[in-house]
């Protein structure tokens, strides 16, 4: 087990997915630490479907900015081509640069998975449901392509499936007449999704009866999180901010826009279309309706939901999922999410960085840049990110 020293306190700055998991796992993992208070200037709200209640109707409305409750969420893997795939010498050094980033989110990912799957089964009340997962792609890229039925595709277990081409005939046929692309490649796993309000505050409350603080404040520099938590003695800071203490090129938002509706659907299921759109339903658990998706919009700064969007991705989800209800009036809409996925060039930035604050160096932990993955990756992030607070608790101490 990683050790710190115990005069030591952790500030965590972001009570987002990555924010909360990494506090939990922190508190965990360095029994010895001091205190870990999470600041920020957002934390878990309730779910809209709950909206009478009082407790919601008091609540403030949640930013674009705060990713985490706006997101699906479902764990829908990114294939990559391993380093020994023939074709893999061929790619550009930038192309293989992306390659390792995947291999690396699907060690995250896997990781991730195993817990998410482990909570579903242990803590129902956390907002967790393992569910089928279903692709249709118009253009599937030699990643897909290379797969085949048994390999592993979203972890152990995951019983992955690719569809024969007498499946997606089947389901090309039925949907001809709407004069919709062509399905090039189908699957079929284990996957689990998310119900965000559910299990952010869930994950609070974890945090919060293992005797960890919070305090609300908006900061505007990382720096005056240790104004928020005057007492706290020799801290290290994690920053989780997402996208809110934004100065790093690397970064750029791309805005979501779903529609969550009443209707509840029995699995998680997206598909690519060739024009690069995509359409997607992502059941929440316990009754959390479900997520009808989305649109991927880079550097889109509209917060508002667009009725145009809403009518398309309504009306993509009646043609694509014919299962599901017969026409978009039938959908019982909640209402338009708009949110912003923290994208980040390079991936996820998991990395010890040291500030000067007047005069005295101030150890950051950085973990930001989870697009949009960062439920998928949570767990695996947190784990990284308590290594690396332990062990610059660790150098620290034989100083
Ligand atoms: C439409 C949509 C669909 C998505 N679907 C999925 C999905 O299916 N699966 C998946 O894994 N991911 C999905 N994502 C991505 C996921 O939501 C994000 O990757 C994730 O929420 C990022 O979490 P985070 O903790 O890094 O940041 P955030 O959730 O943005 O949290 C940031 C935290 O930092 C705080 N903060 C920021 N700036 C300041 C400041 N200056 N002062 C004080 N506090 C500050 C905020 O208040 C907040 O508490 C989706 C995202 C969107 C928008
Ligand atoms: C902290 O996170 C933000 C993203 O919100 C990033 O732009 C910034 O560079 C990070 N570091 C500092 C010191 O704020």
């Amino acid at each position: 087990m990683a050790s710190i020293s115990s005069s030591q306190d952790v500030i965590i700055v972001g009570s987002g997915v990555i924010g909360l998991t990494t506090a939990c796992t922190l508190q965990r993992r360095l029994p010895n630490v001091r205190s870990i208070t999470v600041v920020a200037s957002e934390f878990p709200s309730p779910s809209p479907m709950i909206a009478d209640s009082p407790r919601y109707s008091q609540a403030l409305p949640i930013s674009a900015d705060y990713a985490s409750m706006w997101a699906g969420a479902h764990y829908r893997p990114i294939p990559h081509l391993p380093a020994s795939h023939p074709r893999y010498g061929s790619l550009t050094s930038q192309q293989q640069g992306f390659q390792s980033q995947l291999a690396n989110e699907y060690c995250l990912a896997t990781h991730t998975a195993r817990i998410m799957k482990h909570l579903a089964r242990a803590t129902p009340e956390a907002g967790i449901e393992i569910m089928p997962g279903i692709e249709y792609l118009e253009t599937p890229p030699p990643e897909n392509i290379a797969l085949k039925s048994g390999d592993v595709y979203a972890g152990d277990d995951d019983h992955f499936r690719v569809y024969t081409s007498a499946e997606m005939e089947a389901l090309n046929k039925r949907d001809a007449h709407d004069g919709t692309g062509q399905i090039k490649w189908a699957c079929e796993y284990e996957t689990y999704v998310v119900n965000v309000h559910i299990y952010c505050a869930w994950l609070l409350q974890q945090f919060l009866q293992g005797g960890g603080k919070t305090a609300q404040k908006h900061l505007n520099s990382i720096g005056e999180a240790l104004q928020a938590v005057p007492e706290a003695a020799c801290p290290i800071i994690v920053n989780c901010s997402g996208t809110g203490l934004w100065d790093d090129p690397k970064i750029k938002v791309i805005r979501g826009q779903t529609v969550l509706v009443r209707n509840q659907y029995h699995s998680t299921i997206t598909r690519q279309c060739a024009d690069g759109t995509w359409s997607f339903l992502i059941p929440r658990p316990l009754g959390g309706g479900t997520i009808v998706g989305g649109t991927k919009q880079v550097s889109d700064s509209e917060t508002c939901g667009r009725p145009k969007e809403r009518q398309t991705l309504l009306e993509n989800a009646v043609k694509y999922f014919p299962d599901f209800v017969s026409a978009p009036k039938d959908f019982d809409v909640v209402q338009d999410n708009v949110g912003r996925r923290p994208w980040r060039e390079g991936g996820m930035r998991i990395e010890m960085d040291e500030l000067k604050q007047d005069g005295v160096k101030l150890p950051v932990v950085h973990a930001y840049g989870a697009g949009g993955r960062g439920y998928e990756l949570s767990w695996g992030a947190a784990e990284q990110v308590c290594e690396l607070v332990g062990r610059y608790s660790r150098l620290q101490s034989r100083l």
